[in-house]
């Protein structure tokens, strides 16, 4: 299917979706919305797809959700909008392929929100990350008051979404909100040869490992360990760990089928 407001790339097991209004700075609509939830059904139903991408066309990653969105909104309408976000936002949480974020340029509201439901997030040195609501009288209502929190803590994730300001790359990996940061035009190829590089991992392990990461978050060690066991026995129902082994002990490299056999 062909999209209007983003792009839908796929490349040597690598997906890659860019959101594609730049003259509005990506700024998200419902239009917008409905593409990416479509989008994330046909990289989630596409078994060559090892690892999917997100990525702004333009001078930012994305400025939010379009404001005119708000406009003359009842709690109603707002309540649908908002709804749908999050529900795109929990099914690409629980994509069972690892997800990165190439953020630059300007990172806010929503757009800052989908990186936060990234796995991990590549930054280039001049990002602005942000979640200005409160600015609009508003606070950020796709995950970011619960993302963020979880991420930095009760106090920073406070200070940032009441001021509204912006943080830089240099205090956003202090802070652990993002991964690595590339010179603004590195963060590319930077991140295409990591997603390249997971593609060849073995996909079960991927899979098991952002299981037990992001449901042992949420509980307690005891509970986590517990899943961690049984998600460790569980990719040896795969061939990967077999091949993985040989191929060290044979010393050549893996080549991981990562199907469950
Ligand atoms: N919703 C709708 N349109 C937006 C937008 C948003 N969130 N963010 C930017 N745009 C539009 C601007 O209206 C402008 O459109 P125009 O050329 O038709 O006037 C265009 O994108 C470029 O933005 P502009 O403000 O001119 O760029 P800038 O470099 O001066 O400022 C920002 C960049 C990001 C600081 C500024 O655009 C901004 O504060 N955006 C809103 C951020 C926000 O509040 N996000 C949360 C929304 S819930």
């Amino acid at each position: 299917m062909s999209f209007t407001h983003i792009l839908l790339d796929r490349s040597e097991g690598v997906a890659t979706l860019t959101f594609n209004r730049p003259d509005k700075l990506n700024a998200m609509n419902p239009e917008m919305t409905g593409e990416l939830r479509q989008a994330l059904e046909e990289v989630s139903q596409d078994a060559t797809i090892r690892v999917l991408v997100f990525r702004g066309q333009g001078r930012a990653f994305m400025a939010g959700a379009d404001v005119r969105t708000f406009l003359g909104a009842t709690p109603l309408t707002i309540r649908r909008f908002i709804q749908r976000a999050h529900d795109f936002l929990f099914r690409l949480e629980t994509l069972n392929i690892p997800v990165i974020a190439a953020v630059h340029g300007f990172a806010l509201g929503a757009g800052f929100e989908i990186a936060l439901a990234c796995d991990f997030i590549y930054a280039s040195e001049e990002v602005k990350l942000g979640l200005p609501e409160i600015n609009l009288g508003l606070f950020p209502g796709a995950g970011g008051s619960q993302r963020l929190t979880r991420l930095v803590g009760k106090s920073m994730a406070k200070e940032i979404i009441m001021t509204g300001r912006m943080v830089d790359a240099q205090e956003a990996r202090a802070a652990g909100i993002v991964a690595q940061v590339f010179p603004e035009d590195k963060l590319w190829e930077e991140t295409l040869k990591t997603a390249q590089s997971l593609a060849q991992k073995g996909r079960v392990a991927l899979a098991a490992a952002k299981q037990a990461i992001d449901r042992g978050a949420n509980v307690d060690l005891r509970s986590g360990c517990a899943l961690e066991v049984d998600l460790f026995a569980l990719c040896f129902a795969s061939s990967d760990p077999q091949e993985g082994v040989k191929a060290f002990l044979e010393k050549r490299p893996p080549v991981f089928k990562g199907e469950m056999e």
